[in-house]
């Protein structure tokens, strides 16, 4: 489901932003009756896509697990995004170069942030990204639990955040606990712990979380 949604968004967001290009550069090279004609040609596409791109944006946004240092590059990316619609209105409305290259730039600039704050956060598209390390010195289950796994899968192995699967019904044993750890799954990450600390984690997940 997650997944789903943000692979469309990305989809949706490449469209829209390729639609910006193409229209940016027939207001900047002064091709304006071609510009009319390509807008109105794609008028319904433009509509459809930004509904989609909203949509998928919002659904996206109740599923991110809130609350680390990174949060705030999610703001600015929201800010520039709704700010640029103005922007791009007016730009391309009454044919201000300046203002339909800025909001292209807004927009692109967003598309960016929000690369960088996956990268950050850890919510990677490719399992095998390692996250920025939550060092934790210990080999303490609990704690390297409690520092890597949480945001998604909750204390209790039920939040379920970014799509994550309930661990207190996985069919998994301890080693193929371990191997999701050292090598994530999908949308999950690999952690960046040792092989101590990951076969610490699986021995918690297992015994402490799975089957309650
Ligand atoms: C960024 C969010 C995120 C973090 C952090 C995360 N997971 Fe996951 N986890 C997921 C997602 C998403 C899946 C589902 C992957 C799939 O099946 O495509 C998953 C699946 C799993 C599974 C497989 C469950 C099953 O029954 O198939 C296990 C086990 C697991 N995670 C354990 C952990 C442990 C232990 C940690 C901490 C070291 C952790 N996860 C950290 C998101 C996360």
């Amino acid at each position: 489901m997650y997944k789903g949604f943000l692979h469309t968004h990305y989809l949706v967001v490449c469209l829209f932003l390729l639609l910006y290009v193409i229209k940016t550069v027939l207001l900047l090279s002064n091709k304006n009756n071609l510009l009319t004609a390509f807008s109105k040609k794609t008028r319904i596409f433009e509509i459809v896509i930004s509904v989609l791109f909203l949509l998928t944006g919002i659904y996206l946004m109740t599923q991110i697990p809130y609350g680390g240092k990174y949060d705030y590059l999610l703001w600015i990316k929201l800010i520039m995004i709704f700010s640029s619609i103005p922007v791009a209105v007016i730009g391309f409305r009454k044919q201000r170069k300046m203002l339909a290259a800025l909001s292209l730039l807004m927009i692109t600039g967003s598309f960016g942030l929000g690369e960088i704050y996956h990268k950050k956060k850890g919510i990677a598209k490719d399992p095998e990204t390692k996250t920025e390390s939550h060092e934790v010195a210990a080999t303490d289950g609990k704690s390297l639990y409690e520092a890597n796994c949480v945001l998604c899968h909750g204390s209790d192995g039920k939040l379920g955040m970014a799509g994550a699967k309930d661990l207190g019904t996985t069919l998994l044993d301890q080693a193929g606990i371990k191997e999701i750890i050292v090598h994530g799954k999908g949308a999950m990450p690999a952690a960046p712990v040792n092989d101590e600390q990951a076969m610490a984690i699986a021995e918690y997940v297992n015994s402490q979380i799975k089957g309650h």
